[in-house]
């Protein structure tokens, strides 16, 4: 959601600029605005909301990034979301809830151990995988006997989630395999001419998926690192398992495909000497190099790579995976003949990020 600023001339600072002086007309005028605009998205997710009812395609903001959301309980909706991404339908979706009472008309069965982890991340960037309900339809789980759950923490999600009042099916607002939307215009430059809406909320404060977790039994199985780290799972749940899909021939989670969130341009994973050294641009002479950097690089590397994007200057993983996708665009944009990305430590969010390398990774390297 973009806000008005409010600038109101001042003798001892920049003329314009300066927003500790802004008169009491002007903070009431600020507050009018922002009511106004507060408003307008109001309306906007009523009829975003019409939109899911009657089975049409909405992209929507949250915390993570940006989904593309249908009715998960009209089949029909959702075979849209297949169609407009490309995705195969082995490929189930997560069923996004916005009241604590649908995970239970979705799932035959919820852990103790489920409900632990809800009470301590929901809203928030964790998806359980639980056995289904018959209310769900094969599509949405591509025939699988569970159902992947997220309460999302981003207000213009729950709000629509509430007023469309059922739950809503969605994927990230990507063609399969391409990188996942952080902004609304990530959204309007790949499907825009697809859906039905784009709400715009702005920028997607956390970058990466959610963390999806499988419960059952005596399992706790996390499908894909994201924007919760497994360490803040571990604290709740105890220790956790973490699959593996390098080895695997049929992943437990089928999107878990080797490659995945992938630029177009060839990405490979260097080492941080490296990097420093531009031993990679050398190799590649005659090519058009760049390098996803994980903290601000030596001076050298300005001179070894022909684009350069930096995922966080102090070398922070949360802002790293803020970052990434939309860093990962840019290099993508700039007709490079390969991608050398630094890796990041794997703790914390720096797992997500690393999976999401691998991932783009796979590709170049098994050519
Ligand atoms: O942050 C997110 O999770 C975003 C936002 C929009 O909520 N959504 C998202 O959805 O990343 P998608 O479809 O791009 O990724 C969902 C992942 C896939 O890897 C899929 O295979 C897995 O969740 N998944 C869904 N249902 C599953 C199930 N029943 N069993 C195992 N894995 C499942
Ligand atoms: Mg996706």
């Amino acid at each position: 959601m973009t806000m008005t600023a409010v600038r109101t001339p001042c003798s001892r600072h920049a003329a314009g600029d300066c927003m500790m002086h802004a008169g009491v007309e002007d903070m009431v005028d600020k507050a009018e605005d922002m009511e106004d605009e507060a408003d307008d998205m109001e309306k906007l997710i009523i009829r975003a909301a019409e939109i899911i009812r009657r089975g049409g395609l909405v992209a929507f903001p949250t915390e993570t990034v940006y989904g593309l959301g249908a009715d998960a309980l009209n089949a029909r909706a959702v075979a849209r979301i297949f169609e407009v991404k490309r995705r195969p339908r082995f490929d189930p979706l997560i069923v996004h809830i916005s009241d604590f009472s649908m995970v239970y008309e979705l799932c035959d069965h919820v852990d103790e151990r489920a409900e632990k982890l809800m009470r301590a991340f929901w809203p928030g960037p964790l998806t359980i995988v639980m056995p289904k309900s018959e209310i769900v339809p094969d599509i949405v789980t591509a025939s699988l006997p569970t159902v992947a759950v997220r309460m999302p923490a981003h207000p213009i999600a729950l709000r629509l989630i509430e007023k469309a009042r059922t739950p809503i099916a969605a994927p990230s607002a990507n063609p399969f395999g391409y990188l996942s939307p952080t902004s609304a215009d990530d959204v309007r430059e790949m499907l825009g001419d697809r859906i039905d809406m784009i709400i715009d909320g702005g920028r997607c404060p956390i970058g990466v998926e959610s963390t999806v977790i499988y419960i059952a039994g005596d399992k706790k199985i996390v499908l894909r690192p994201g924007g919760l780290p497994v360490e803040e799972i571990e604290r709740v749940i105890g220790a956790v398992e973490i699959e593996s899909h390098e080895k695997k021939q049929k992943p437990r989670s089928p999107g878990q495909l080797p490659k995945h969130y992938a630029p177009r341009t060839p990405l490979v994973i260097a080492s941080a000497d490296e990097i420093r050294t531009g031993t990679g641009k050398r190799e590649m002479r005659h090519r058009r190099c760049g390098l996803l950097a994980f903290k601000k690089p030596t001076p050298e590397c300005y001179h070894n790579y022909d684009a350069i994007e930096v995922l966080s200057d102090k070398g922070d993983l949360v802002e790293a995976a803020a970052n990434l996708f939309a860093c990962l665009r840019r290099l993508d944009r700039r007709n490079l003949d390969i991608i050398y990305a630094e890796p990041v430590p794997e703790v914390g969010l720096g797992r997500a990020v690393m999976d999401r390398l691998r991932k783009a990774a796979w590709k170049a390297s098994s050519q």
